[in-house]
């Protein structure tokens, strides 16, 4: 067993967990082009390189998920995130935005979605915001949910989330409840949005619920590690706005700090609350090793609108 504690038996050593908070910013240059929205699919055939495996012990559930190495093996090389692998960096913006490995605060929150059980999550439509290896969303999932996962980069879940999800589960439901959306969070959010008018539009919308993509609303949103970056806040605050349900929750997980770069907890407790929408609340801290926090996020009910959040 690892040193890796919180509750967590990990199978395997824990050298594959991205614990740093100092997150190396290889900024790009500003015309960068954000990556398009697009659904990706599930494919045929499952790629049959040898892959080593981890798993960790949650509760009553294994969570198994490819080795970090060897998904970033099987980039190619015309692919534009090689050089973000090749140079060591954690993340290139608005290129690769980290998705290949998994952060720790990704395992913290899996640890919290099982301390809530037995509240079950049956029946629910969550959506994974960022979700790299897609370990929360994968644990909800185990646990009856619906769920959507995105992330910046469509290699990301092709080679890392949905083989994690097919460990994970049996064809029956992840055929059924899963989708997943690549590309930013500004352009995801217009193509989970899209409404037209006119006959077109009607019939357009009908084959889309059918693929049930558009439920367009989550009664629980989760995220791990998105908020690093000052300049994609915004677009994460949007997105959670416009696809949460009224009485919906967001579960972020993050560090306090995320040194060299801006972002952290309290900055974005300060940031959502001046928007006047959200109530914020700091519901766990995990001080071993590098302060991380898991905040809770609901929309302010309207008798409350005024009062001090
Ligand atoms: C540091 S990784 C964290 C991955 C995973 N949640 C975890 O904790 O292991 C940050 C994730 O945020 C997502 N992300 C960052 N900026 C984004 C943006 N502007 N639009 C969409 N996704 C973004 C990326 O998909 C990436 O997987």
């Amino acid at each position: 067993m690892g040193d890796f504690t919180f509750g967590f038996e990990i199978f395997e050593d824990d050298s594959n967990i991205d614990t740093s908070s100092n997150v190396k910013d290889h900024r790009g240059p500003d015309d960068i082009t954000l990556r398009p929205a697009k659904e990706i699919y599930i494919p045929y055939e499952t790629r049959n390189e040898e892959r080593r495996v981890v798993c960790v012990s949650c509760g009553d559930v294994n969570l198994c998920y490819l080795h970090p190495q060897d998904v970033e093996g099987m980039i190619e090389e015309k692919s534009d995130i090689k050089e973000a692998i090749t140079t060591h960096s954690d993340l290139l913006p608005s290129v690769y935005e980290g998705g290949l490995k998994v952060w720790e605060c990704s395992l913290d929150l899996v640890q919290y979605l099982q301390d809530l059980d037995p509240i079950s999550f049956s029946g629910q439509t969550i959506l994974e915001l960022g979700c790299g290896a897609g370990l929360p969303g994968i644990y909800t999932l185990m646990k009856g949910a619906t769920v959507h996962f995105q992330d910046y980069n469509e290699e990301v879940l092709e080679l890392l989330t949905i083989p994690n999800v097919q460990l994970n589960t049996i064809p029956e439901v992840y055929k059924e409840k899963c989708h997943f959306l690549a590309g930013d969070w500004s352009l995801v959010q217009d193509l989970l949005m899209q409404e037209g008018t006119g006959i077109f539009s009607l019939v357009l919308l009908f084959l889309i619920s059918c693929m049930c993509i558009t439920c367009s609303r989550y009664d629980v949103i989760l995220t791990s590690e998105t908020i690093y970056s000052l300049d994609s806040q915004p677009r994460l605050y949007n997105i959670i706005r416009s696809l949460l349900k009224p009485n919906g929750k967001v579960f972020l997980a993050a560090k306090t700090h995320y040194f060299g770069v801006g972002g952290g907890t309290r900055q974005f407790e300060d940031f959502v609350r001046e928007k006047g929408e959200f109530e914020i609340e700091s519901i766990k801290v995990i001080s071993q090793g590098v302060r991380r926090e898991i905040l809770e996020m609901r929309f302010i009910q309207p008798e409350n609108k005024g009062a001090k959040t």
